[in-house]
C-alpha cells in the first residue's frame, strides 16, 4: 500500500546524506570524545566540527552551543536553570497558554517551589499582544519564555520584537526562546533576534532523535541542570551523544543549505492543500494565522466529526497525520492550543494536523485529498450531529 506522511512536525526521516555522516563513529570512530588517545581525539573533532554547524545555522558562535539529549531538556534547562540562578532577583516568569508541555510542566512545577507564572493569552490567530506582554512584566520577573514556531496550529511569533520589549521592560530579564519547530523552516538569527537563551532539536530537521542543544549567549545568568563530568565546557556533563551530535550537525549544515528551497516547496505544497481541501469539503475551517505561518503546518477542524475516527480511517490507508500535537495525540484531553485559540470543544475533536516536509509530493497530497474527501463523507453520513443539522 501507498505510505504517505504528513507528520513532519512531530519527527522528520534521517536524510541518507545525515546517516552517512554518522555511521563510522558507531563502529570505527567510536572513542569517548574526553579520552586522550587518537579515537577520543578523532571523536571530539567530530564534535567541533558539528558544534560549528549547528552555530552556523541560527547566527551563534559555536562556544554558545551546548549539546543536550533533546528539545526537552532544553527547555527543562533553560526554564528551571534561569529561575535557580535569579532566584535571589525575583520570582516571576512569563510564558505563553499555548507552549509545548516541555515548557508549561516545567512552569507548572517551578509553581509548587514558590515561583509565580504568568500564561499569557494568545487571539485568534494564536498571536500573543505585545502590550499584554508588556503590562505583564515587573521588576521582579526574571524570565520570558515564548515559543518562536507553535507545533501544533504553526503560528509564528514575532520573537525578535517581543524580546526587545520585553528588555526594554527590564534589561535584567532573561529571554528564552523555543525554536524547536522554527529551526530549519525559517531563518534564525540569534544575535539580531537578541534572545539570551534558544532551544532547538535535531529530530525536526532531518537528523536523528534525542539530541537538542541550548543556545546560550554569553553572560547569560543559568544554573548547570545535569551534574557530573566536566563535558560541554562543564556546563552540560554527561558523555556525548556523539553519533547524535554529528547527525544534528550534518542536518543542520544541510538545512541552511536547503533553507531557502526547504521554505518553498513546504510553502506550495501548504497552501495547495488549504486550497484543494477547504474547496472540495464543506464545513471546514483552517486553525491558526494564515499569515504567520510554518511554511508546511496545516491544522484544519472538519465540523461533525471525530478527528480520532479520521485519522484512523487516514492510517488505513496508508496516510500518517495527527490530531493536535504529537505529544497529546496519546491522550484524548482537547488540544490547549486549539482551547487558547477558542475553538469549541466539539470542533476541537474534529481537528487534525497535516505537516509536509522535504519529501512530500503533490501526488501525495491528491492522493491524500482524495482519501479525506471519502472519509469525511462517510463519517458525516454516520454522524448523529451531521443529520441533525440536515447533512
Ligand atoms: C515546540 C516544541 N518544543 C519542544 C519539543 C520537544 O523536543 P524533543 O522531541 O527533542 O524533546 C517539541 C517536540 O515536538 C516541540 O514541538
Amino acid at each position: 500500500m501507498r505510505q504517505i506522511y504528513l507528520d513532519y512536525s512531530a519527527t522528520t526521516p534521517v536524510k541518507q546524506e545525515v546517516l552517512e555522516a554518522m555511521l563510522p563513529y558507531f563502529t570505527e570512530n567510536f572513542g569517548n570524545p574526553s579520552s586522550l588517545y587518537t579515537t577520543g581525539s578523532l571523536s571530539r573533532d567530530a564534535i567541533i566540527k558539528a558544534r560549528e554547524q549547528v552555530a552556523h545555522l541560527i547566527g551563534a558562535k559555536d562556544k554558545e552551543i551546548f549539546f543536550t539529549s533533546s528539545g526537552t531538556e532544553s527547555d527543562n534547562w533553560a526554564v528551571k536553570g534561569v529561575a535557580e540562578s535569579l532566584k535571589e532577583k525575583g520570582n516571576h516568569i512569563i510564558t505563553t497558554m499555548i507552549e509545548h508541555p516541555a515548557i508549561l510542566r516545567t512552569c507548572e512545577n517551578l509553581e509548587t517551589k514558590g515561583y509565580r507564572v504568568t500564561y499569557l493569552p494568545v487571539d485568534q490567530d494564536g498571536r500573543i499582544s505585545s502590550s499584554q506582554l508588556a503590562d505583564a512584566i515587573t521588576d521582579e520577573t526574571i524570565l520570558v519564555s515564548i515559543m518562536t514556531v507553535n507545533n501544533e496550529i504553526g503560528t509564528i511569533q514575532d520573537i525578535p520584537e517581543l524580546c526587545r520589549l520585553s528588555k526594554e521592560k527590564n534589561r535584567n530579564l532573561v529571554f528564552h526562546t523555543d525554536a524547536v519547530q522554527a529551526l530549519g523552516n525559517m531563518p534564525i538569527d540569534v544575535k539580531t533576534w537578541g534572545v539570551d537563551l534558544m532551544s532547538i532539536s535535531g529530530h525536526k530537521i532531518y537528523g536523528p532523535k534525542g539530541i537538542g542543544a541550548l543556545y546560550i549567549k554569553p553572560g547569560t545568568r543559568i544554573a548547570n541542570f545535569m551534574h557530573g563530568g566536566s563535558q560541554e565546557a562543564k556546563r552540560r556533563a554527561g558523555t556525548e551523544n556523539l553519533t547524535g551530535i554529528i547527525g544534528f550537525g550534518k542536518a543542520a549544515e544541510i538545512a541552511e543549505r536547503e533553507l531557502e528551497g526547504h521554505i518553498h516547496h513546504s510553502r506550495e505544497l501548504r497552501d495547495y492543500f488549504i486550497d484543494q481541501v477547504t474547496r472540495r469539503i464543506e464545513n471546514v475551517t483552517l486553525n491558526g494565522s494564515r499569515e504567520h505561518r510554518h511554511p508546511g503546518n496545516v491544522n484544519l477542524t472538519f465540523d461533525f466529526i471525530e478527528g480520532e475516527a479520521m485519522l484512523l480511517y487516514l492510517d488505513m490507508n496508508g496516510i500518517a497525520v495527527s490530531t493536535g500535537s504529537a505529544c497529546s495525540s496519546a491522550s484524548l484531553t482537547p488540544s490547549h492550543v486549539l482551547t487558547c485559540l477558542g475553538v469549541p470543544l466539539e470542533k476541537i475533536h474534529g481537528s487534525l494536523r497535516f505537516t509536509m516536509g522535504d519529501f512530500t509530493t503533490k501526488e501525495d497530497l491528491d492522493y491524500t485529498i482524495e482519501k479525506l474527501t471519502e472519509i469525511v463523507a462517510r463519517l458525516r453520513s454516520m454522524s448523529p450531529v451531521s443529520k441533525e443539522k440536515g447533512w
